[in-house]
């Protein structure tokens, strides 16, 4: 366990709040990036070029098989095309997302040294809890965010004493929106695997089901960034999981890197952002997108988000492209692997990348 004034010296919240006019150099971005890092708030307005596209589910369930069908196919286009999408009309009540947000929100606002008292230790491999970055590579290369990291879903596999007691409803409205967006994820697999050619339970199946997908809740504290330019709140990745549904509290900073460019998605209200992640990008061999994206950080706002990563067990299920989405013109783009030697894999490539010093 490290000491809370050594860990304290570590989050992104003191060095932004002590007031420095230069970030550390473990927060610069290497020369080739930083040409392409702007000011995310001129960025968010620009209606140019390419849109994360807004799917409307409020027909998702019509009785009116057209229409119903119609709404499925857009949805599908849209992880064919981008892998990416802002979901409106979800049916998770607006009043429940404020709560959530509010709740997260309440916590990142305690005294910094409250918040150390959930650290997480990632050196005995304790990822959930309060945590920040290390740097896991030689150019010991940082982000600049903190984080509040636990399991949310299925229930019985939460560690309830590691999560905030402050504010006081944190668990009962965490724990809520985490059971709708458990059903949510259901019948967005359900239209994902019929697009596929698919029976609508498969996918599901295929990443777990209701016991074995985890939903794994990542808040994401962006601080103020005396020096936005030079830095990244989560440098570009494309996301392990099956799906990932994000909330924000309305300030931009996702890109998303789309036909050769970095494009920023708009804050739409009360819309939950999707993403592909790879474990459905291999399963249905490339069909559905797991697209590259990062985070820009600003001056002015903080920026809070709330990932839910829904996982496949780690070692339980072989992931592969499955026998239907392959053909003698479609072969296996991705070789069998467990969800733990997917993970291996990625961190291994990336360290090799930056001894190189390549771009990642
Ligand atoms: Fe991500």
């Amino acid at each position: 366990m490290v000491t809370s004034s050594v860990a304290a010296a570590q989050r992104v919240e003191s060095l932004s709040s002590s007031g420095v006019q230069s970030i550390p150099k473990e927060y610069v971005r290497p020369q080739e990036e930083l040409t392409s890092i702007g000011d995310v708030f001129e960025e968010e307005k620009k209606k140019d070029g390419p849109q994360v596209p807004t799917i409307d589910l409020k027909e998702i369930d019509s009785e009116d098989e057209v229409v119903r069908e119609k709404c499925r196919q857009k949805l599908k286009q849209a992880a064919v095309d981008w892998g990416v999408m802002h979901l409106v009309n979800h049916g998770i009540s607006d009043d429940l997302l404020e709560n959530v947000k509010k709740a997260g929100k309440a916590f990142f606002e305690l005294p910094i040294e409250e918040k150390e008292r959930h650290a997480n230790d990632q050196a005995s491999g304790n990822v959930q809890g309060y945590g920040s970055k290390l740097a896991n590579n030689a150019s010991g290369q940082l982000e600049w965010e903190d984080y509040f990291f636990h399991l949310v879903y299925p229930e019985d596999k939460r560690d309830l004493s590691i999560w905030p007691k402050t504010p006081a409803d944190y668990t009962e409205v965490t724990s809520e929106y985490a059971r709708q967006l458990r059903s949510l994820a259901t019948k967005i697999l359900s239209i994902l695997s019929v697009g596929l050619g698919l029976e609508e339970g498969r996918l599901e199946k295929e990443v777990g089901g209701l016991e074995e997908l985890m939903l794994q809740m990542k808040i994401n504290y962006y601080p103020k960034c005396p020096q936005p330019e030079l830095a990244l709140g989560v440098e570009a990745h494309t996301d392990i999981s099956a799906l990932t549904f994000i909330l924000h509290n309305m300030v931009p900073g996702l890109q998303l890197f789309y036909e050769g460019k970095w494009v920023t998605a708009k804050c739409v209200p009360n819309s939950i952002v999707m993403h592909i992640g790879d474990t459905i990008e291999i399963l249905s061999n490339g069909k559905y997108k797991s697209i590259l994206h990062r985070g820009l950080v600003n001056k002015e706002k903080v920026r809070i988000s709330w990932a839910v990563f829904c996982e496949p067990p780690k070692e339980k299920i072989i992931l592969k492209p499955l026998p239907e989405t392959v053909s003698e013109t479609e072969p296996p783009l991705f070789p069998p692997r467990t969800f733990h030697q997917h993970i291996q894999h990625k961190l291994f490539r990336k360290t090799q990348d930056t001894l190189l010093s390549k771009k990642v």
